[in-house]
């Protein structure tokens, strides 16, 4: 990845990292409290992961990674901002959670982490940091032991075809490979929070070179599905849903795709015939 978008982006998430933990979006003391991180659909789709090893890849200030091992999975969580590893930490011993956070860059998991899981866990807005798939795909597929799954739950593609805030098509769908370039501030679990790292570039990953990355890697596609909701308030138009944690749009407006979720297990050995790189 090349440097000046790596160091951007670094820079502005060392600087979300506290913003975030003093955030009522990731309530941490309600997540001390006994609040799950996760949404009820996640645990549906992951099912069980009590006594499995869990890897969170992108783990951010580490309430997902801390929620999965809650529910009895022994979990890694990796993030290349050293300011939510220590958030994550933190919360980690306040929780009295057994786990272990460690500072890399996802592209170095498998030296950094040294081992493999049964399951890797990520998304949600991590994705759309990397800048390339096939190499992210490699990784996922090299940290499972053989049979070991992945779980991806990630903001679907195509909503990055709108402006900030409102459904007006201003960008390409298929866009590969050309960083989109922001300095807007604030952070979309504080919009008014004052931040000076403003500078970041994203990706979008389109479906289908998520699920060619993926398969090319010597994963199996067990599932997939796309969802009408999602969890944070990309569009002004959607509404909050207390019941899962959830923003949908009203029952009389389009129902379009906002969040994607998959599973793939790994493969005992590389398969034959993958599909060409896109
Ligand atoms: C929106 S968070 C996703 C985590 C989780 N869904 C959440 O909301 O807490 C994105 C995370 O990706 C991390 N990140 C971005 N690029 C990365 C990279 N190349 N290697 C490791 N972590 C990265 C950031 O530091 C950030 O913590």
């Amino acid at each position: 990845m090349d440097d000046h978008h790596r160091n951007a982006n670094r820079s502005a998430w060392d600087e979300l990292a506290p913003i975030h933990a003093k955030s009522e979006f990731y309530d941490i003391e309600g997540f001390l409290d006994g609040t799950s991180a996760l949404r009820g659909f996640e645990l549906a789709e992951m099912g069980e992961v009590a006594g499995r090893s869990l890897v969170h890849l992108q783990c951010h200030i580490g309430l997902d990674t801390l929620s999965w091992a809650r529910r009895g999975a022994d979990v890694v969580g990796l993030d290349f901002s050293r300011p939510a590893i220590e958030v994550a930490r933190h919360v980690a011993r306040r929780a009295g959670l057994d786990a272990r956070f460690e500072v890399a860059d996802v592209y170095d998991a498998v030296r950094a982490l040294d081992r493999r899981f049964d399951l890797v866990y990520t998304g949600i807005g991590a994705l759309c940091w990397l800048d390339d798939l096939p190499g992210w795909a490699k990784v996922v597929h090299d940290l499972l032991e053989p049979g070991g799954r992945l779980y991806l739950v990630e903001i679907h593609p195509f909503t990055d075809v709108f402006a900030k805030d409102e459904l007006r098509v201003e960008h390409h769908y298929f866009d590969r490979g050309v960083p989109f370039r922001d300095e807007t501030p604030g952070t979309y679990a504080d919009r008014n929070a004052i931040t000076r790292h403003n500078l970041t570039y994203e990706w979008t990953h389109t479906i289908d070179s998520v699920l060619s990355s993926l398969l090319n890697a010597g994963l199996k596609l067990e599932s997939f599905a796309e969802h009408d909701f999602t969890v944070f308030k990309q569009f002004s138009d959607l509404e909050f849903d207390p019941t899962d944690r959830t923003f949908r749009f009203p029952p009389d407006h389009a129902r379009l795709p906002l969040m994607y979720s998959l599973r793939a297990e790994k493969l005992d050995a590389a398969p034959t015939v993958g599909i060409a790189d896109q």
